[in-house]
């Protein structure tokens, strides 16, 4: 097992930066999700790591070795790609054996490890069938088996279940999570889906042009978002902006709402965010509150999203769990209740 370090990583395209003072680092045997809109630089910065890319500044560190001026085949990494797309000619075998190769080991040690890569992800026996004899999920494993088959100390995947369907998607969630606890392989993975990231994470970063501005637990990240951008590229979230007020904050619209969040000085302005689900219409919700009529009532199944407008314009989000069904009516008046411990105060 071995950890990854990026410290003070930056990469420029021509005149363009796309990605800016990048340090941090990746637990030995931890699962890392990079999140971000598209544009941000998920793939430079795994491809940095692999050694695709040379940084422009900066220092990247695999166990105790700086990798940073060592090609790609001197790092050994296990990586798949945003498109994973197999040696179609190729049997699955020699798909899988295409690295290994690569590294002079030929012949039963090849097949030996092979077979086992091929179990582990659940394709014993697949060895002697071509790529388009198997299903999209089947192919994905193997691109992970080809992937993992080298023994590599640092496993790198840039969405490598984005063309799946949903069901099949989860069953490969779990079986990558299996596969990744066996191996305690350092994990770097980029998703859009940012559920995925929340499920499969020991840690979630988010990045926005080229800078990380939040890392940290799934459930730290979701409940204490940073940023704004941090709050609404993670989940949902409800916006309230006010002044700082005698250890509170009052909205714009004269309503006073109270935060177990560090306040900055009295006078200055802050948003607060508060995501919609620990918002309810239920009075002992909390001791905050808001007024707001109901203007869209969205199914969606297991939960119900209303959109609200308190009177003064502000747009707010609920969700509730659809227990009994749709309780609240369009054009409705409610009073929303939520808890000071939900209501995060954001640095910007
Ligand atoms: N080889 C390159 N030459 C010039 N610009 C590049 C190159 N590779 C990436 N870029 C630019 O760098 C920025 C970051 O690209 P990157 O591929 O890292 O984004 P990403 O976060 O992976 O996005 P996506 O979610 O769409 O895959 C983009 O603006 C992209 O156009
Ligand atoms: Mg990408």
């Amino acid at each position: 097992m071995t950890n990854v370090k990026v410290q003070s990583v930056a990469k420029s395209f021509g005149a363009t930066p796309v990605l800016t003072d990048i340090t941090t680092e990746f637990g030995e045997g931890s699962f890392t999700s990079l999140l971000g809109p598209s544009g941000s630089g998920k793939t430079t910065l795994l491809r940095i790591v692999a050694g695709f890319i040379r940084p422009d500044q900066g220092v990247v560190m695999i166990g105790k070795n700086d990798v940073t001026h060592i090609p790609v085949w001197g790092r050994n990494i296990g990586m798949m790609f945003q498109s994973y797309a197999l040696f179609p000619h190729m049997t699955i075998a020699q798909n899988v054996a295409f690295g290994l190769e690569r590294r002079g080991i030929r012949g039963d040690a090849a097949r030996k490890e092979v077979e086992r890569a091929l179990e582990m992800v659940r394709l014993p026996g697949f060895g002697n069938r071509l790529p388009k004899q198997l299903s999209g999920g089947q192919q994905q494993r193997v691109a992970l088996a080809r992937a993992i088959v080298i023994k590599p100390s640092v496993l790198l995947l840039d969405e490598p279940l984005s063309a799946l369907d949903r069901r099949l998607r989860q069953e490969m969630q779990v079986e990558l999570l299996r596969i990744q606890r066996e191996s305690g392989l350092t994990t770097i993975f980029v998703t859009h889906d940012q559920e995925e990231a929340l499920t499969l994470s020991d840690n979630v970063a988010i990045l926005d042009k080229g800078r990380i501005v939040q890392i940290g637990a799934p459930a730290t990240v979701y409940e204490q978002p940073r940023t704004r951008f941090a709050a609404e590229f993670l989940g949902d979230s409800n916006f309230l902006a006010g002044t700082v007020e005698a250890g509170a904050v009052r909205l714009d619209n004269g309503a006073v709402v109270q935060t177990t969040s560090t306040l900055p000085v009295t006078g200055s302005k802050v948003t607060l965010a508060v995501r919609p689900e620990k918002m309810s219409t239920a009075p002992d919700t909390g001791t905050n509150r808001i007024s707001a009529r109901i203007t869209t009532v969205i199914y969606a199944g297991a939960v119900l999203s209303y959109m609200l407008e308190t009177v003064d314009g502000l747009a707010l989000k609920l969700f509730a769990q659809n227990r009994d069904g749709q309780l609240l009516r369009q054009g409705e008046t409610v009073t929303l209740s939520w808890s000071p411990e939900h209501t995060v105060a954001l640095a910007d």
